[in-house]
């Protein structure tokens, strides 16, 4: 049957607050955010990361002080970043399986608390080595000494430029068989979710063998399966201090340029190998994708609205041109309405503070 032109008001169900309320079906709640923190070794520490004004590095003292504080404030769940000082890194990533670094330490802290969060935490290599990729790479580097200080010279600027025109980039393989590791790690620390970002093939079955074996068959994986080579990371990049020194990200991450059936087929084999549930990243520019995913799986899929897009809204509302409230939650909603089980934002404080409100 047709409308009638002459009957057919759209706006009598936007007459009110109350039936306005009563007819919206995409909704918020506390239990749908999870807050990212960044740790690393020390004591006392609490530096502000320019681009992403609000959010600091914490050491895993300050880091337990933020997690009670954010507890009380009703957040629900936790994404943990390890920032690693220079020293720390090797060609490897070593330092990741070092029971006392940053991140297990926040997680055994957390846990002797009783901290009432689910504990999240990122699983990747970038962060650990000395060339800033998301793994061993398939050809080591020259054995040139690499001091704090050498990141800048022009010797190592030269190796940076022949790694790149080489082509050498992450040894897959090598990756997700130290992967398992770090997951053990993690799980034994007190992580009740591991998160893996490297986009490494097979690496959801590695974990989850890994896991099994060592005895956590209940440590969930939530696979970032659906990452893209984005811009819209690169205020990350200094609040984990893990840019790649050569090259790019692109030999691993995902091509915007393809359409949603790559990243469907994606989330679908991390699904095969377990993932209990899937991510896509980053958000904004990706609800389509985010959509399209959501339909394909029957696992929760969630969404990651990374430190770029944060960093935009935080620059345009600082500058007064947009209502930060109102765009952030339009923003959430719109997630939601894509079909995103949950939201990883750094904006999590603030919008419980709104929905309180
Ligand atoms: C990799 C990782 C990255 C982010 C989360 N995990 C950076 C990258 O892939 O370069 C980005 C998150 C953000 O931008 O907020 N460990």
């Amino acid at each position: 049957m047709s409308e009638s032109l002459t009957t057919t008001r759209m706006r009598r169900l936007r007459r009110g607050g109350i039936l306005r309320d009563m007819l919206a079906q995409i909704t918020l709640s506390p239990a749908h955010f999870v807050a990212p923190i960044f740790v690393r070794s020390g004591q006392a520490i609490r530096r502000p990361i320019l681009s992403m004004p609000g959010q600091f590095q914490l050491s895993p003292d300050m880091a337990l002080e933020e997690l009670s504080d954010m507890a009380a404030r009703g957040i629900r769940a936790y994404l943990l970043f390890g920032v690693v000082d220079a020293e720390d890194k090797d060609e490897a990533g070593s330092h990741a399986h070092d029971p006392n670094n940053a991140v297990c330490t926040t997680l055994r802290l957390a846990r002797d608390a009783g901290i009432n969060m689910l504990a999240i935490t990122d699983l990747c290599y970038c962060e650990y080595t000395s060339h800033g990729h998301c793994g061993p790479l398939a050809q080591p580097m020259e054995k040139a000494p690499r001091r704090k200080t050498d990141k800048y010279t022009t010797a190592n600027a030269r190796r940076s430029r022949a790694l790149h025109a080489s082509g050498v980039t992450v040894d897959n393989d090598a990756t997700i068989a130290q992967l398992g590791r770090q997951a053990v790690l993690h799980a034994k620390a007190g992580a009740d979710i591991v998160a893996p970002s490297g986009m490494m093939d097979h690496a959801v079955t590695a974990i989850r063998t890994a896991l099994d074996t060592a005895g956590f068959p209940e440590t969930s994986i939530l696979s970032y399966a659906v990452k893209y080579a984005s811009g819209f990371y690169g205020p990350f990049r200094e609040a984990a201090e893990s840019p790649p020194q050569f090259g790019d990200r692109r030999g691993y991450q995902m091509d915007f340029r393809r359409d949603s059936r790559e990243a469907v087929r994606e989330a679908l084999l991390d699904v095969g190998e377990g993932a209990d549930m899937v991510m896509v990243k980053p958000g904004m520019a990706y609800l389509d994708i985010l959509s399209a995913v959501r339909q394909a799986v029957d696992v929760p899929c969630a969404v990651y609205q990374v430190s770029g897009e944060y960093a935009m809204f935080k620059a345009a509302a600082q500058a007064g041109w947009i209502d930060e409230k109102q765009c952030v939650l339009e923003m959430m909603h719109a997630f939601r309405r894509a079909g995103a089980a949950f939201i990883i934002t750094y904006y999590a404080s603030e919008i419980l503070e709104w929905l309180r409100q």
